[in-house]
């Protein structure tokens, strides 16, 4: 049992020394060895699973303003790492490591429980962000109806073309300018 100890004792000292002294390379050029991505999307799975399972899920089929405001919230934070359709990498999205998933070159899901866990996994994700990746916490800024918008519009993104893409977003600029001028009337 002492030698046990004493083995991982020297493991661990090993370990620091060897971290400490600069050799790992944490560049994001740098990819991981295949196991240890492996080990990687098991944790954040894992961990992403058990903290979202028990939000309770409001209905997403809220009409056509749901999808609006969730694609205009989309449109002004989410599409330099994430894409839109008919958009192509950006510089930013290009040098990620790990990559944004490109929603809406998902595909689509039909199964209604798998469906209802992936919403709150995308709820939990853009709510709290996830650790040690470019993916930010958007519930410091926003409440929850704001991001089951986003979740509801995403959802719905898989194979969306450009031209529906456009229409979604299109109206809440119009919508927007039309307040503006409201706002300049008075
Ligand atoms: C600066 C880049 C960046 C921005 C901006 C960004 N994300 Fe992300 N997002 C990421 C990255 C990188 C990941 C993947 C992290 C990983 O693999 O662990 C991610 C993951 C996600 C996931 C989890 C996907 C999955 O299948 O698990 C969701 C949902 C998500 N983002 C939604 C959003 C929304 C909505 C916005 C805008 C409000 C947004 N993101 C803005 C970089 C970004």
């Amino acid at each position: 049992m002492k030698k046990i100890l004493s083995l991982l004792l020297i493991s661990a000292i090993l370990a620091a020394i060897i971290i400490g002294s600069g050799v790992y390379n944490i560049a994001a050029t740098e990819k991981h060895w295949p196991i240890t991505e492996k080990l990687i999307e098991w944790v954040r799975i894992s961990s992403i699973h058990a903290h979202s399972e028990n939000i309770e899920v409001p209905s997403l089929e809220d009409g056509d303003d749901m999808l609006k405001i969730g694609a205009t919230h989309y449109h002004a934070m989410c599409t330099s790492c994430h894409l839109a359709p008919g958009m192509k990498s950006t510089e930013l999205s290009l040098g990620l490591y790990p990559q944004a998933p490109v929603f809406y070159q998902r595909e689509t899901i039909v199964d209604q429980a798998e469906m209802l866990s992936l919403a709150k996994a995308y709820f939990w994700v853009i709510k709290n962000g996830i650790k040690m990746t470019a993916m930010p916490a958007w519930g410091l800024s926003h409440d929850d109806a704001s991001i089951w918008a986003m979740v509801a519009f995403i959802l719905k993104m898989s194979g969306m073309t450009m031209e529906q893409y456009q229409e979604l977003t299109r109206s809440t600029q119009d919508h927007e300018t039309s307040h503006e001028h409201h706002d300049h009337a008075h």
